[in-house]
């Protein structure tokens, strides 16, 4: 369902962006996407929890969409939140709010990057199932205090008809030398489980979320591509693809729990509405092979 926006494309004004998370992974790939598909951008430079600094940023740049990629994620990973509680409230649930309260205020569509980390599976979702987390189901996993602060603030942001929850899982990039993609994460462990999950392919749904903001579309969003894929499967493609000689060693949930502070989740989305908007979109199997490994290839397998 599109939000009848202030800044909308339909009114023939000229896309302007206004992206938070300059410094970020995600906000900077969306930085380059805007270059590269010619949409006029700035970054915002007011702090998330700052009202009078966000309020500054929208009157100057006078964005037609608004775009959240920024966040507490923790580093080096989010067992950081358990010892900054209220950091991570701040900017993850204070901010959060003050920015989509100040776009709705001004009528503009804040396109959020959320996480789907806030489930797991359960009886009604058992994993191998293929029965996945719909867009209108309660989170069911709050074990970190990171996917916490997350299902708290989409329950809250559920009431702003501006904005588009985009639940972001596992996000994967072509750029298999960065240390924040899941890739890379796992092909650098000592040891891994092996847990079917769905993720997000980088390259092929941020394009989406801008296409997505040019058509006002608000509401929860499972953000990922459709299907799971596991561990073991993402690092078989990682060995026939990259480095024949790569091999890994796995443990148990059991095990992972000991070298960890906060559990992690491990869930299936249900991208079949994100599919309905987006009919092209590829499975995550597809998706991978397409936008990571054959564009990384090394090996001479056909
Ligand atoms: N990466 C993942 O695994 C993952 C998975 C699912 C969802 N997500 C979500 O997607 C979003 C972006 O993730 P990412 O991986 O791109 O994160 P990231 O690389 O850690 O970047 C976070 C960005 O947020 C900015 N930021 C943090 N606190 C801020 C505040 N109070 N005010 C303004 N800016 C602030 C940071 O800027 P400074 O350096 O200036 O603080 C940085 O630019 C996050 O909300 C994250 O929860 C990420």
């Amino acid at each position: 369902m599109g939000f009848e926006s202030n800044g909308s494309a339909s009114s023939n004004k000229p896309l302007k962006f206004l992206i938070y998370g300059r410094t970020g992974w995600i906000g900077g790939l969306l930085g380059g996407l805007c270059e590269s598909q010619g949409i006029d951008f700035t970054y915002g430079s007011g702090r998330l929890e700052n009202r009078s600094q966000l309020e500054a940023d929208l009157n100057s740049v006078r964005p037609t969409h608004v775009f959240n990629a920024a966040g507490v994620t923790g580093r080096p990973n989010v067992d950081w939140c358990e010892s900054h509680k209220v950091e991570t409230i701040r900017t993850n649930v204070v901010g959060t709010l003050t920015l989509a309260d100040l776009c709705r205020e001004k009528g503009l569509v804040l396109i959020n990057y959320a996480t789907g980390c806030i489930f797991e599976y359960d009886d009604k979702h058992l994993l191998g199932s293929g029965i996945g987390f719909k867009e209108e189901d309660t989170p069911n996993f709050i074990g970190s205090f990171y996917s916490k602060t997350k299902a708290m603030v989409e329950e809250l942001l559920k009431n702003y008809e501006n904005v588009c929850t985009l639940r972001v899982r596992m996000p994967i990039s072509s750029d298999l030398s960065n240390p924040r993609n899941f890739i890379t994460k796992i092909t650098r462990y000592d040891k891994v489980v092996d847990i079917p999950n769905s993720m997000t392919i980088l390259d092929e749904l941020l394009p989406i979320s801008i296409e997505m903001a040019k058509r006002n579309l608000t509401g929860i969003w499972n953000f990922t591509n459709p299907g799971v894929v596991s561990h073991n499967e993402i690092l078989e493609m990682y060995r026939d693809y990259i480095d024949p000689s790569f091999s890994w060693k796995n443990f148990t949930l059991e095990e992972q729990a000991k070298v960890i502070v906060a559990p992690r989740s491990n869930n299936e989305l249900d991208a079949s509405k994100l599919k309905g908007e987006f009919p092209e979109l590829l499975s995550i199997k597809e998706s991978l092979i397409k936008y990571v490994f054959k564009p990384n290839q090394k090996t001479s397998m056909s």
